[in-house]
């Protein structure tokens, strides 16, 4: 028998769960039963994968992040590189984790601007906000909720961005279809994400590995342009960045809402 949503969901919320709680509980030395201190080496990465995680970010930003939030980065790129967030932007980040991407927006958009992450995880939102404090970032907000029904209202956001996440979505569509409601008309999306090449079919991207992995979820080239443009985003590109799989790949995904 095959999944339901809702229980292919609760299976992805669990697995980000978890690993939210290695990175809060990992930087605590235990002895037997008793907890005893803070371990010196700092928090695990929950990803080991070179083509996932905090290696995909430059030196230069990974430098500036609270130790927890580069161990909690499981995405496959950086979408703030990629959505050249400018000062005074309204910035929004599906399914922001640990918040590393959050973290980086707001320092990009700087006091006047500001960056929303939205995940369904309480653990990935509590481990989050921890990180905002440490990282001394007041121009953020952590919301919870799902990406395919965004607690926003519509054409707030200047840029929504994503770290791959849309991948894990049980209802596409409905995810394109609240970027572009809560996108102001001009707005863009700038997201990472694992893309398929369009000649393999759903089951061959199943074997390749598994769905809460963020590969046996991904849409096609030709899908994904597709279900932007449906959506009615314009300009839309969608651009291979590295292999993360035989035949898949992490990608640039870019579009436009239109003025009118
Ligand atoms: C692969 S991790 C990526 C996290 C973050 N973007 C990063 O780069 O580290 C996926 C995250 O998306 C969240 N997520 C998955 N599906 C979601 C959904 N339908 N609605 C809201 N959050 C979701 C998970 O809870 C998890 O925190």
């Amino acid at each position: 028998m095959t999944d339901q949503p809702t229980d292919l969901r609760e299976t992805v919320r669990q697995r980000y769960a978890t690993a939210a709680l290695k990175v809060t509980e990992g930087g605590t030395a235990c002895c037997g039963s008793d907890c005893c201190g803070t371990d010196d080496r700092g928090p695990e990465p929950v990803e080991i994968d070179e083509n996932f995680g905090s290696t995909l970010y430059a030196a230069a930003d990974r430098d500036t992040l609270p130790a927890e939030a580069l161990a909690a980065s499981l995405g496959c790129g950086n979408p703030t590189a990629v959505a050249e967030l400018l000062p005074g932007e309204r910035v929004l980040d599906l399914g922001s984790g640990g918040g590393i991407d959050v973290l980086l927006s707001a320092r990009r958009v700087g006091p006047t601007g500001k960056a929303y992450g939205l995940d369904m995880t309480e653990e990935m939102l509590a481990l989050a906000l921890a990180n905002a404090r440490k990282a001394g970032a007041d121009n953020v907000e952590f919301l919870k909720g799902t990406i395919e029904a965004v607690p926003l209202p519509a054409a707030t956001i200047d840029v929504v961005i994503s770290n791959c996440v849309i991948n894990l979505s049980v209802d596409k569509p409905a995810v394109f279809a609240e970027a572009f409601r809560v996108l102001r008309p001009g707005g863009r999306i700038g997201v990472t994400d694992v893309v398929a090449d369009d000649t393999l079919t759903p089951a061959q991207r199943g074997e390749r590995g598994d769905y809460v992995g963020c590969i046996a979820g991904a849409l096609s080239f030709a899908e994904y342009r597709a279900r932007l443009e449906a959506a009615g985003f314009t300009d839309v590109e969608v651009t291979p960045t590295h292999s993360v799989a035989d035949g898949m790949h992490s990608a640039v995904v870019r579009a436009v809402k239109p003025t009118v």
